[in-house]
Order: structure tokens, then sequence, then C-alpha cells
């Protein structure tokens, strides 16, 4: 497609994070100019959503490759035919209920549990709930660039544990830490590869405890990185319509999802990006 980008429209979700690029059919190949111009949208406001798409699993997959190799799933390999594709849904597939059903998730980070997390997630809307069901985003350097210098400083060095064991357990952390867990430390703040912009990259849904500060101190600071990242001010809250592509940069956005009825369906294909050790 020649001239495509002229085409591409750009209008920001919110003052923290995220913008919506119009003009875009993702079922096609796209130009080199054309992805470049997404790339550097999706660099800037770190979550980009597509309206109105009609995308099949291959062209899905087409897409996401453009950002980088994808990283095959690895929580529950062999669910489904494709090794890359993760049906984020409560509906039963094949006689296989999906991943990450139903109800509320608090912010995280996708695969912050694992040495080399995944640089970048996308879920393709294929059935909405009537209400409910929003994916929070927060953006991490808005949160980090809204700190006191002096806790800045105090994070300087610091970094944390991150458990994946919230199947199973609630978000009160306690000193019992599932052996069995994909666990992985990671500094409290990163720096993204690409922009050089500092973040936090701790979450109350998976960052356990920060290592070397006792029990009721990391308790005390994390819970003042949680409170930050979740005021309305750093997020974008989507609302999801049947159609949607959107994108988000795990390096320096994170994400929440708000409860939903489990009697209504809800159906997400997800594909995510291989990405490095955070540092
Ligand atoms: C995910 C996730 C949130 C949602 O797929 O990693 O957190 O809104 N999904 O389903
Ligand atoms: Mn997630």
């Amino acid at each position: 497609m020649q001239g495509d980008t002229l085409n591409l429209t750009v209008r920001p979700l919110s003052s923290a994070l995220g913008a919506e690029i119009a003009g875009v059919d993702l079922s096609q190949p796209l130009s080199d100019a054309t992805f470049k111009a997404i790339h550097d949208v999706w660099l800037k406001h770190q979550v980009i959503l597509f309206r109105g798409q009609s995308l099949s699993e291959d062209q899905q997959i087409a897409f996401a490759r453009r950002f980088g190799d994808l990283q095959p799933v690895r929580t529950t390999p062999g669910l489904y035919k494709n090794p890359y594709v993760l049906m984020v849904t409560n509906v039963v597939i094949d006689g296989q209920k999906g991943a990450l059903p139903d109800g509320e998730m608090q912010f995280h980070s996708d695969q912050c549990y694992y040495e080399n997390p995944a640089m970048a997630t996308m879920l393709f809307g294929i059935e909405v709930p009537p209400s409910g069901g929003d994916t929070l985003f927060s953006s991490a350097t808005a949160v980090y660039d809204s700190l006191p210098t002096a806790t800045q400083k105090r994070l300087e060095g610091l970094q944390a544990l991150n458990v994946y064991d919230y199947g199973n357990a609630s978000t009160i952390k306690s000193d019992k830490i599932d052996e069995n867990a994909p666990k992985f430390v990671h500094p409290v703040v990163r720096t993204h590869p690409e922009t050089g912009r500092k973040g936090v990259y701790v979450n109350r849904l998976m960052t356990n405890h920060i290592i070397g500060l006792d029990r009721t101190e990391s308790d005390a600071l994390l819970e003042e990185l949680f409170l930050q990242i979740e005021k309305p001010e750093f997020i974008y809250g989507h609302k999801w319509r049947v159609g949607d592509l959107v994108m988000w940069d795990n390096r320096c956005a994170l994400h929440a999802r708000t409860d939903f009825d489990p009697g209504t369906r809800r159906m997400m294909r997800r594909v995510t990006v291989k990405g490095d050790r955070p540092y």
C-alpha cells in the first residue's frame, strides 16, 4: 500500500498514556513507513488502540511479528493449537477453559516473574461483556516521574521478588512463597531500553517483597508505590468493543482489569512479543 502512512491519525486517550490510531487496516501487510509510524506512537504513548479491526489469528500474529520475535505461551503451554496464542476468556473452547477467565485483576506487568518478561502484549477483542471487564493502564514512567526526589533516590538499586501465584493467593502477601511458582528478582525501577525513561517495575498483583528490607518496611514502601500507580491521573481505562486491538508496552506500562459479571461472555485473543531482561 503506497502512501498509507498519510491516512494514519493519532488521538491521545488520556493525559498519561494511550493513543488511538485510526486509518489502518491491520489485516493487510503494512508498509515499513506505516509500521514505523505505528511503532513511534507506541513508544511515545505506551498503549495503542485500533478500533473496528477484523483479524484472523494469522493476521494478528503477522502484525505482532513486526514488533519482534513472538513469545510462546509459557504458563499454560499446549492449551491451544498455536503456541503463540492464548485465549483470555471465560468461554470454554474445545472443552478447555481459557486463561485469566473471570473477575478483577490488580495492576501488573506481564511475566515479571520470568527473567525475560514479554516486551509487548496484544489483545484482540472477540467478545465483550455488556459492562465491566475494562482493562486499565497506568503509566509506570509518569508514576516514577511523580515521585519525590527522595523516594526516587531511595529506590535506586533496589530489587524486588515477583511471584506468579495469584491463581491461588489473595493480594495479601505472606512470607510463604510457593516453591513451584515461577518467580524472579527484578529492579524496582527499570530503564526502558528504547526511550531511556525510568519507570516503576513493581506491582500489587505479583511483587512479594523488596530484597533486603524487613517485611514492614518493604510493605510500606510497596504500598506507597501501588497507591501512586492506582491514581486516576496516571490511568487510561479501556472500555472494550468487539474489533478492538490493544497493544501495550510492558516495559513502561502496568495494566489491571475491572470486575465483570461471570454470567456474561468475554473473549480476547492474546499474543505476546519477546522481551529482554529488565535493568
Ligand atoms: C493479560 C491481562 C487483562 C484483561 O492478558 O495479560 O492482564 O483485561 N488481561 O483481560
Ligand atoms: Mn496481564
